[in-house]
């Protein structure tokens, strides 16, 4: 059986404290900015994590930040791959690979964030899109490795729009995603890895989405920054 993990985004934004009601049952990990993970771990019963990381464990990489120095910090994940870090800062999958890989080697379960553009499902080549990026981005992650690995289904025109996919074209991809792990790994790694849908999940349409069955819970941007993370959370359980 599959933990579900509810994930909160908090992107460059700094909220104002509220309290968050986890539960036993599931995994609750906010990913906060790098200058917030220390302090967020003693004000938040949750699991943390970082948006971002560079390969490699130190050298003159003016402004970045090693696995090695967040897993210090004290988080324990990392997002790989995010749309904006894809769009605004033009990391390309080889460069995804090289952090997801960093991550797993510097104890760190990296999230990798795929999905596709509004122009790319229009085409009819979101699968396309997304076995690429999910085949570059796990080059080299053996069988073992994998297990550390969480994948985020993230279609670009759902993230910070309002609009989100409906629970059934969630679905659909989420399984999709679950079979190409399969063909690369095992039927077995693919039971297990969990898959996570995020783009525009609140309060109200959590509990639908995390219903379905490849679905493993969900990577929340807007509605993690106040109390209505707790009403997503409440969705998983
Ligand atoms: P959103 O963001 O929930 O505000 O759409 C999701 C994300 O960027 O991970």
């Amino acid at each position: 059986m599959r933990k579900k993990l509810v994930a909160g985004n908090w992107k460059m934004n700094l909220p104002a404290h509220f309290k968050v009601r986890v539960n036993d049952n599931i995994d609750v990990v906010l990913f906060v900015p790098f200058t917030h993970i220390t302090e967020c771990l003693s004000d938040y019963p949750v699991i943390l994590g970082a948006q971002n990381l560079y390969p490699g464990f130190n050298g003159a990489f003016t402004g970045e930040v090693s696995a090695g120095m967040i897993r210090n910090a004290g988080a324990e994940y990392v997002l790989v791959g995010h749309s904006e870090r894809r769009s605004i800062f033009g990391e390309a999958n080889e460069l995804i690979n090289k952090k997801v890989k960093s991550a797993i080697d510097g104890s760190l379960r990296p999230l990798l964030c795929v999905g596709e553009t509004l122009e790319e499902r229009e085409k009819g080549i979101t699968m396309n899109v997304i076995s690429e990026q999910i085949k570059i981005g796990l080059n080299e992650v053996d069988d073992i490795d994998i297990e550390k690995v969480i994948i985020a289904y993230e279609p670009v025109w759902a993230i910070g729009t309002g609009k989100t996919a409906t629970s059934a074209q969630a679905e659909e991809i989420c399984k999709a995603i679950r079979e190409l792990i399969s063909e690369m790994y095992s039927s077995e790694v693919a039971d297990d890895i969990r898959i996570l849908y995020g783009g525009s999940v609140n309060g109200k349409n959590a509990k639908e989405i995390f219903s379905m069955p490849n679905i493993d819970g969900g990577l929340v941007g807007g509605a993690s920054l106040n109390n209505e993370f707790n009403e997503v959370i409440k969705g998983a359980v």
